[in-house]
């Protein structure tokens, strides 16, 4: 038997296998409300060892695109707890991805509100408003620190709220350039408070929200995901890059997080977190170590058989093949994504890729 299809047990979560849903904000909410077909296309992916959502945003301002939800008032609150109980009813798993986009974005999609950041730093790229014309990136505000803990508060509520609504647990959106990786990044933040400058500081925003989050769910129920070494939205890589991570990863060991979940970029060819950098990972991290970005089947299998990681997440293969588990199961041929029809909408190419199982 494959080790993709081997379940994964341990004394926090079971997962009947290794298999996992790749967080992707497919913009098919409205008012950051998930729509009736976001309940069909999770339920149909339940097969799934574990699901991770589109990024929720945790607050009015902090959703970086048009049309993504959020978990941060009833309406959506309801409309989550659908979704988690028809993916339960089907025996499946969800965890909730909670982000918030700092200075990706504009006030235009942010409710009119401004964008907020480490530093008053804006990204040198556009982004499609609801006038359907792309706008350059708005200059955020800097967060004053006397403000910092709003941030904070609002991720431990979101987190509250994804619990209560049944979620398996949540996973903390710190990757990509959005606003914890913001944080993180000098590039972005040149704070000269506590919260900038040694790697200490630029990581305390990180830490004070996954303390605030597991002491409100506990530490079985969240996850983290980061994009180390990985350039976006303006960040580039920085003298204390390497230290910054390890740093980080042997914090979260000493918090005791679920998983870590590194999300790597193809680019020639090559990964943007080297191979070395995920194995010395597991010196640090001890739990669950997952992987994300431009897996085959094939290269999956062989990376966990290696043990360099124990989940591997499917992006891209999980948007057309809704039966993903049941194609590896069965060595069936697997169906090619539209990436036209990623952010369409509609439920073109979004409930409609056929099962082969
Ligand atoms: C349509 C789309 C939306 C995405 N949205 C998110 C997101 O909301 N949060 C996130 O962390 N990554 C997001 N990603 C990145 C994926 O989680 C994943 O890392 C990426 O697709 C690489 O994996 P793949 O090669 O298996 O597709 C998105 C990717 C795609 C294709």
């Amino acid at each position: 038997m494959k080790k993709i299809l081997s379940p994964l047990i341990n004394e926090q979560i079971k997962l009947h296998n290794r298999i996992v849903m790749a967080p992707m904000n497919r913009r098919r909410a409205s008012n950051g409300i998930p729509s009736e077909s976001m309940v069909t296309y999770y339920k149909q992916r339940s097969s799934a060892g574990l699901i991770i959502t589109d990024n929720l945003a945790i607050s009015s301002n902090g959703g970086a695109y048009m049309d993504t939800p959020g978990i941060y008032n009833d309406d959506q609150k309801r409309a989550w707890k659908k979704i988690v109980k028809e993916v339960h009813g089907k025996g499946g798993k969800i965890f909730a991805q909670l982000v918030h986009s700092g200075r990706i974005g504009h006030p235009s999609i942010q409710n009119g509100e401004p964008l907020i950041a480490p530093s008053a730093i804006s990204v040198n790229e556009t982004i499609l408003t609801p006038d359907q014309t792309y706008q350059p990136m708005a200059k955020p505000l800097e967060i004053p620190i006397e403000q910092i803990h709003i941030w904070i508060n609002a991720f431990k509520e979101a987190a509250l709220n994804a619990v209560e609504v049944g979620f398996d647990g949540v996973e903390i959106h710190a990757a990509h350039g959005f606003l914890i990786d913001q944080f993180i990044n000098p590039l972005s933040n040149i704070r000269t408070d506590k919260y900038g400058g040694s790697i200490e500081n630029r990581s305390r925003f990180l830490f004070e929200v996954m303390q605030e989050v597991v002491a409100k769910v506990g530490k079985n129920k969240v996850g983290i995901r980061l994009s180390p070494f990985r350039e976006i939205y303006d960040l580039t890589s920085y003298a204390e890059e390497l230290a910054t991570h390890e740093y980080i990863l042997e914090q979260l060991q000493k918090l005791g997080v679920l998983y870590i979940h590194f999300s790597n970029a193809i680019s020639n060819g090559k990964p943007s977190i080297p191979i070395s950098f995920i194995h010395n990972a597991r010196q640090y991290f001890k739990n669950i170590i997952m992987i994300a970005g431009g897996f085959t089947v094939q290269t999956a299998e062989e990376i966990l058989q290696a043990q360099h990681v124990d989940l591997v997440a499917f992006g891209k293969l999980y948007i057309s093949n809704p039966d993903l588990v049941e194609r590896i199961e069965h060595n069936a041929p697997l169906a090619k994504w539209n990436e036209d029809t990623f952010y369409h909408g509609s439920e073109e190419g979004y409930i409609d890729y056929p099962r082969a199982f």
